[in-house]
């Protein structure tokens, strides 16, 4: 069963902190024990949950300054613990490159967490480099959030691509989850279409739950809170809820996403031939 998930989209601003501190809020709630690993050094789920600047976090642990029993603290949602980020994660990405074995730091680090948590959601930072890699190579599965805009497709074949390259070299047991839209607009024709479009192309791969743009999201960060605690009623909150819903029973039903990165992904150049437009 898959119990280690990393949130992964090399576009920014997807929705993928907004994703993990959501999903394991409402896992939490659940009474499920939940680590968070914030492995991006911009912090921004740190301080989601109220822990900005805090030290010693993420980068201590896989440089081997501290032990895992130091870096994980409790927010205020109980059974929701997490490990901070901080800028200086950016050094290790630096640091990491030279290393042999430099792709498996995070997932050596987080082997003790395995069997005390339910689950573990690893929040990424935009881009493919080694701290994505050292995600992936650490997780069970792969969610993928994506905006619905044009420019999203463009760069699903190149995640895509990476992900097959992770199962053969670094992961063999590396799911894909699901693909989510997040800050839907249903106003727009585009989005709409988007949306069609990659659920035609990927069918079991998208989750059904489509997460709304809606404001009360964007501001529960600022208070350190997830939406299950800042709105429950938002429409947002009752997205999240539905998503984390979606994904217990998908794990549950061993229903691994049947698209597989290995045989059917787009080809290169393929964004066009995937998303034709209206
Ligand atoms: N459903 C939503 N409705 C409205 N605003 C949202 C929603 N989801 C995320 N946001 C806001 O959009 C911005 C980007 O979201 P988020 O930080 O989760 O993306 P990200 O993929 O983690 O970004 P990065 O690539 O920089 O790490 C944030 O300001 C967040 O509060
Ligand atoms: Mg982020």
């Amino acid at each position: 069963m898959e119990r280690v998930f990393v949130f992964v989209n090399q576009k920014g601003g997807v929705g993928k902190t907004t994703s993990a501190v959501n999903l394991g809020a409402y896992l939490a709630e659940t009474g499920k024990s939940v680590l968070l690993v914030d492995f991006d050094s911009q912090a921004n789920l740190s301080s989601g949950v109220g822990l900005a600047n805090v030290k010693p976090g993420a980068y201590e642990l896989i440089s081997g300054q501290a032990a895992l029993e130091e870096v994980i603290r409790k927010t205020q949602v109980p059974n929701l613990d997490v490990i901070p980020s901080h800028i200086d994660l950016s050094g290790a990405a630096i640091e990491l490159v030279d290393q042999e074995k430099r792709d498996f730091f995070l997932k050596q680090a987080l082997e003790p967490a395995r069997n005390r948590y339910d689950y573990i959601l690893i929040d990424c930072p935009p881009s493919l480099g080694v701290l994505t890699l050292n995600g992936l190579a650490a997780a069970d599965s792969v969610l993928i959030p994506m905006q619905c805009e044009y420019f999203a497709m463009e760069g699903l074949s190149l995640l895509l691509r990476t992900i097959k390259r992770i199962q053969k070299n670094l992961n063999p047991r590396l799911k894909i989850g699901g693909i989510f839209f997040t800050m839907y607009d249903q106003r727009t024709r585009l989005a709409q279409d988007v949306v069609k479009e990659v659920s035609a192309y990927f069918k079991d791969t998208v989750f059904t739950t489509i997460i709304p743009r809606n404001v009360r999201i964007s501001e529960a960060p600022s208070y350190g809170l997830p939406i299950s605690r800042y709105d429950p009623e938002s429409s947002g909150a009752r997205a999240y809820k539905s998503l984390t819903d979606e994904m217990l029973r998908r794990i549950d039903d061993g229903d691994a996403a049947e698209y597989s990165a290995g045989e059917t992904g787009p080809q290169e150049n393929s964004a066009e031939g995937i998303f034709v437009h209206g």
